[in-house]
């Protein structure tokens, strides 16, 4: 049975240090490709060494056990040196091009049965792939962020994915104390297309007055239980990040038989004047009316796409289920969410969203 030991980690920022990081702790030896010499320096200064010396500081560590993961790591601008890695994960930044030609890279200079996956956030593996020379060692390894916090991992077959590539990711996960869940290569994978909905639909009812950032922030809190809001997350995602992968979910999506809400206009708005959601622009609107008319359409959303990607087996809805609540700290998934309404309450919701526009009705609903 074949093992992974050593793991390729290519692009040293935000996602990539946290993901080899992570890997390092569980003691996996890792080599981290930068573009130059000078950048794998400084992310090294920057990621691994100051991340450690605050672990010890804060007495999560000690400084034997800092000197033992540090000496897992090690750092290249060279794919060469990557031809001792069983696997290689890539989190370079988000460009199809970019990403195509690096696995070409990968493909050449890796030994032939190293397993390649990307961390893409919304590309489909199958095309990001298309360079690899023997696809059955390809799939796709979603992280969180932040990667080293956040416990899910999705594990993501696309159709040439075979079973022992499937099975020794799912075993990394685990082994790097991750919650992994089985996806198929599908636009924006299972947790993206749920929250990213979400998102677009609370966003489009922002007015900067009845409805201001405040009071959907405060609704969706109300709405889904959660701690942090909609609104919240997405400053902390960046509002860019945010916008750019709502209009690549509706270019993916919207025409298909799911559909899929438009990115919205205050989105854009925000983003381009380089601004986050202000969650303190003012009073939060306690109409319960106005607030209703929000919440239903902000849960019809989840359901509607939640419904579709078992609809499409993207996912199952345990998987689903779990994966929200681990990713986004929500107490209770979709499913959960639609067990406590009880079936007639889910259709009404879900016919609400699909009247205004922003989903097709899954099939589910539609006797
Ligand atoms: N930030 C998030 O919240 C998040 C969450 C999940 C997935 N992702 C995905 O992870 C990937 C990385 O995102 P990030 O936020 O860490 O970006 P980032 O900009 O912080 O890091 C990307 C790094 O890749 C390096 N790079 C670019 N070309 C390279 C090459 N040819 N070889 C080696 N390194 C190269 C850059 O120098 C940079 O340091 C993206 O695909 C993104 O969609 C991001």
């Amino acid at each position: 049975m074949r093992t992974i030991e050593t793991v390729g980690v290519v692009g040293f920022g935000v996602m990539g240090a946290a993901i080899g990081l992570n890997a390092a702790m569980a003691g996996y030896k890792v080599v981290f490709k930068e573009m130059n010499d000078e950048l794998v320096k400084a992310m090294y200064d920057k990621w691994v060494i100051s991340a450690l010396k605050k672990r010890v500081e804060r007495g999560k560590m000690t400084r034997e056990q800092m000197d033992t993961v540090a000496g897992l790591i090690q750092g290249t601008s060279q794919y060469e040196d990557l031809d001792v890695c069983d696997l290689v994960i890539e989190a370079a930044v988000e460009n199809m091009d970019l990403k195509i030609s690096i696995f070409g890279e990968l493909s050449k200079a890796c030994k032939k049965d190293a397993i390649l996956v990307s961390n893409t956030s919304t590309f489909l593996i199958e095309k990001v792939m298309s360079k690899v020379e023997g696809q059955e060692r390809t799939a796709g390894l979603h992280y969180f962020f932040p990667a080293n916090v956040n416990k899910l991992v999705e594990v993501i077959r696309q159709k040439a994915t075979s079973d022992e590539t499937y099975n020794l990711l799912m075993e990394f996960a685990s082994k790097n104390g991750k919650v992994a869940i089985s996806v198929k290569d599908f636009p924006g994978f299972a947790i993206n297309p749920v929250f990213i909905a979400a998102y677009s639909v609370l966003d489009s009812f922002y007015d900067g007055d009845k409805y201001n950032v405040a009071t959907l922030d405060d609704i969706s809190k109300e709405t889904l239980g959660v701690r942090f809001g909609v609104m919240w997350v997405q400053n902390g995602s960046g509002l860019g990040t945010a916008y750019h992968a709502a209009v690549s979910m509706h270019e993916y999506l919207g025409e298909t038989d799911i559909g899929f809400p438009v990115a919205p206009t205050s989105l854009k708005e925000k983003f381009e004047a380089g601004e986050s959601w202000n969650l303190e622009d003012g009073d939060i609107n306690t109409d319960k009316e106005a607030r209703k008319y929000v919440a239903e359409r902000l849960l019809g959303a989840i359901f509607a796409i939640s419904t579709q990607l078992i609809e499409k087996d993207v996912v199952t809805e345990e998987d689903l289920e779990v994966g929200i609540r681990t990713s986004l700290a929500w107490p209770k998934g979709p499913f959960g969410l639609m067990d406590e309404m009880g079936a007639d309450e889910v259709k009404r919701l879900v016919k609400l969203v699909v009247d205004g526009g922003y989903f097709k009705l899954p099939s589910k609903f539609a006797a």
